[in-house]
């Protein structure tokens, strides 16, 4: 175990392990990765002139690229970011920016996919690494998917079954709701996603974090925990019998988000008696325990405007991503803000990318080779779209703004 993370005017940087590394991105996990190697060549890490090439590079594009940043990218990334915000906000800013040519998304791969859905054919939509996958999104495979809609036919229940699929999750998963009469949602609009549903259908089919989905079905829409069920694609019609499909309200996918997991239930009770009248709030991503007993659940985008709008002398403890968390008590010094747990707890994929790759693709970019496009079918493309529009009409989506 690391020593305390406490933030506000002293941060104590958490002791690495060998998890931690693999956080980092220091080392390779050849199961979480999509394995690709970058075909240019990097600048080198170490190379004390990265900043000034970025500046450099991106001030030449000028308004050919906007640069988007989600908030757990790393502080020598986010500065180059044109707009930060959580996946609903980003998605919003991929199709409110028509102007640029290439939109560089410094986040992962499923935000980059959605992107190009997003924006228009003569767009270019650029990740700095495309290594930086997301490692719950990898929990659900399309043909998975269409097997446990085929358990459900079977049930008889897929005529009223309406599938939600997260954000995070593959542009395949996202054309699969779409045609399937459903819609994505992101940790910000779960809720009005899921009422949605239920005006649709008599079920709920939801992909692929079965916290997300559990947390909004329980805490927000009232349902029993009895009223969800757990579908395990690895098992035989996903572990579950033809009576426990046809008696469930939500059928959860099981799939989580292993950064988000590290948070159990004790670091919420450890930290209230480290940090007397401390606020605990979280991501949605986490356990049910773990939410049940926090103050407030929120998106990122959330968990930063409600710490940046609290009264100054309140004690916060946030369980989320950790360089969301390092920027956020920086930002507030009038305020304690520290971090969930006792170790470092980085996504590994987001902070793949870093300065050499951003600058490498702005660079390329200048020199007039576009690098690391993500570009996503036209078939898959079309419903996928359609599944986006259907999160983007919700009622309280609001227009982008910058
Ligand atoms: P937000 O939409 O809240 O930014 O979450 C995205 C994500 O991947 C959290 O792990
Ligand atoms: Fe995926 Fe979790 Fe990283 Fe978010 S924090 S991008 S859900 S692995």
């Amino acid at each position: 175990m690391g020593e305390t993370v406490r933030m506000g005017n002293t941060f104590v940087e958490p002791q690495p392990t060998p998890l931690a590394l693999l956080l980092l991105g220091q080392q390779s996990d050849p199961d979480s990765e999509r394995g690709v190697d970058c075909p240019g060549e990097l600048p080198a890490a170490s190379d004390p002139d990265l900043v000034r090439r970025a500046a450099a590079a991106k001030a030449a594009l000028g308004d050919r690229v906007f640069i988007l940043g989600h908030h757990y990218q790393r502080d020598e990334v986010i500065q180059f970011a044109d707009v930060t915000g959580d996946s609903f906000k980003l998605a919003q800013q991929a199709a409110a920016h028509p102007e640029a040519e290439y939109i560089v998304f410094a986040g992962v791969h499923f935000m980059a996919e959605s992107a190009d859905i997003l924006t228009s054919p003569d767009q270019q939509v650029i990740l700095p690494d495309l290594a930086a996958g997301c490692s719950m999104a990898d929990m659900a495979e399309i043909g998975q998917v269409e097997d446990c809609w085929s358990a459900l036919e079977a049930a008889g229940v897929a005529g009223s079954t309406v599938p939600i699929t997260y954000m995070n999750s593959t542009a395949a998963i996202k054309a699969f709701t779409g045609r399937h009469g459903g819609a994505v949602c992101t940790s910000s609009n779960a809720e009005r996603s899921l009422r949605w549903a239920f005006e649709q259908g008599e079920k709920v089919l939801f992909l692929p974090d079965q916290h997300l989905g559990r947390n909004t079905a329980v805490r927000d829409l009232g349902l029993r925990p009895a009223d969800c069920v757990l579908y395990n694609p690895n098992r035989p019609n996903g572990g579950l019998t033809v009576e426990q499909i046809r008696a469930a309200k939500v059928i959860l996918w099981k799939g989580h988000c292993s950064v988000h997991g590290r948070f159990t239930p004790e670091c919420v009770d450890e930290v209230r008696e480290r940090v007397p009248g401390v606020i605990v709030m979280v991501h949605p991503e986490c356990q049910y325990e773990v939410v049940a007993k926090a103050d407030a659940v929120g998106s990122t985008e959330r968990i930063i405007s409600t710490i940046t709008a609290a009264a100054p002398g309140t004690a916060w403890a946030v369980g989320t991503e950790l360089n969301l968390v390092k920027r956020l008590a920086v930002a507030n010094p009038d305020k304690e803000v520290v971090y969930l747990d006792r170790t470092v707890c980085y996504c590994s994929t987001m902070n793949r990318i870093d300065l050499p790759h951003l600058v490498w693709v702005l660079e390329s970019l200048v020199a007039g080779t576009v690098v690391n496009r993500i570009e996503v079918d036209a078939d898959t493309a079309h419903w996928a779209r359609v599944a986006l529009d259907r999160m983007l009409a919700l009622p309280g989506a609001t227009p982008a703004k910058d």
